[in-house]
């Protein structure tokens, strides 16, 4: 399989308490700063673009990402992930998921996520598992996600304290054990109390809740499903939490608002792209080495590997 070591470094992280950084693309420029960065600190990480970055924002194709990834790539430590192929979109419109997956299979990406998770349990099983017979033919790691990570609709959300108390759409563990099981996805995202950052254009420059996330929650998932869950919506989740959720089988986060907010801001007061780069250089370091402590994760990860 061509991406063995990718889903074994993964598993190896969930079950030794090492996060694996996954950052979003929604401009090309920024494939550069987030590679690199990476490959400095020896972290082992992601570049990932989802589709609302191809069609929202500037990323324009998963071929261009492709082709800027290629050109500073180490895929020893960094990989590529394509991030929410949803089979209904933020906007509540049907995409062609099968599509953006079969291409981004054949241009090598190492790794998919399909997000049916606006659809019933049903629905959302027999897409993951049609995802799973194309990607693992090929040897592509799956991704899917079970529970509703809000955010990236437009309109106001309910209050967060509200949201995180009554656990709405949170990811249910007898449906999560289900899902594992019948689509044999590598890795599920799910639902504990994060958020995604806003996209629509009058909002995508808000600062985000310091989102919290339940960590009883976490345990009964890891537990039900066995496999390296995945945390979204990853920007200005309170780190304490998200510190105790990776000694709890939270393998992967995602992380965009953090780092496209800089590059906007930057852009926005007139900064040239090289300095917008640099600002995004400056929190993916912040990020790996103060919050997450991730210096040399990479090595780590393949010691843990070995003594396996
Ligand atoms: P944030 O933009 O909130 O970090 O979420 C990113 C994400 O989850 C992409 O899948």
């Amino acid at each position: 399989m061509r991406t063995d070591r990718l889903a074994k470094m993964v598993r190896s992280a969930a079950e030794s308490g090492i996060l694996v950084p996954a950052f979003n693309v929604p401009y090309l420029p920024m494939v550069k700063p987030i590679v690199e960065t990476l490959k400095t600190h020896g972290t082992y990480g992601m570049l990932e673009v989802a589709r609302l970055e191809l069609f929202k924002f500037e990323a324009r194709s998963l071929a261009a990402v492709a082709e800027e990834y290629r050109k500073y790539a180490d895929p020893s430590i960094v990989t590529l992930h394509l991030d929410h192929t949803p089979v209904i979109d933020e906007d509540n419109l049907v995409a062609d998921w099968e599509g953006l997956i079969a291409e981004a299979i054949s241009l090598g990406y190492d790794s998919v996520m399909i997000d049916g998770s606006r659809l019933p349990l049903a629905e959302n099983i027999e897409a993951a598992a049609e995802v799973v017979r194309m990607a693992h033919a090929e040897g592509v790691v799956v991704e899917a996600e079970l529970g509703a990570v809000m955010g990236h609709e437009a309109g106001p959300l309910p209050p967060y304290d509200e949201l995180f108390e009554s656990k709405k759409g949170f990811t249910d563990p007898d449906e999560a054990r289900e899902f594992v099981q019948k689509t044999g996805v590598d890795w599920l995202s799910v639902s504990v109390g994060s958020v995604h950052g806003a996209i629509s254009a009058a909002s995508r420059d808000q600062t985000k809740v310091a989102a919290r996330l339940d960590i009883e929650h976490i345990k009964k998932l890891r537990a039900a499903t066995g496999v390296p869950l995945v945390l979204h919506g990853g920007s200005g989740i309170q780190q304490a939490y998200v510190l105790e959720a990776i000694h709890n089988g939270m393998a992967k986060i995602n992380i965009g608002t953090d780092i496209r907010q800089p590059y906007e801001r930057a852009l926005a007061a007139g900064a040239s792209v090289e300095d917008a780069q640099a600002a995004v250089a400056e929190t993916i370091t912040k990020i790996i080495r103060e919050v997450y402590g991730l210096e040399g994760s990479a090595e780590r990860l393949d010691r843990v590997n070995s003594e396996q």
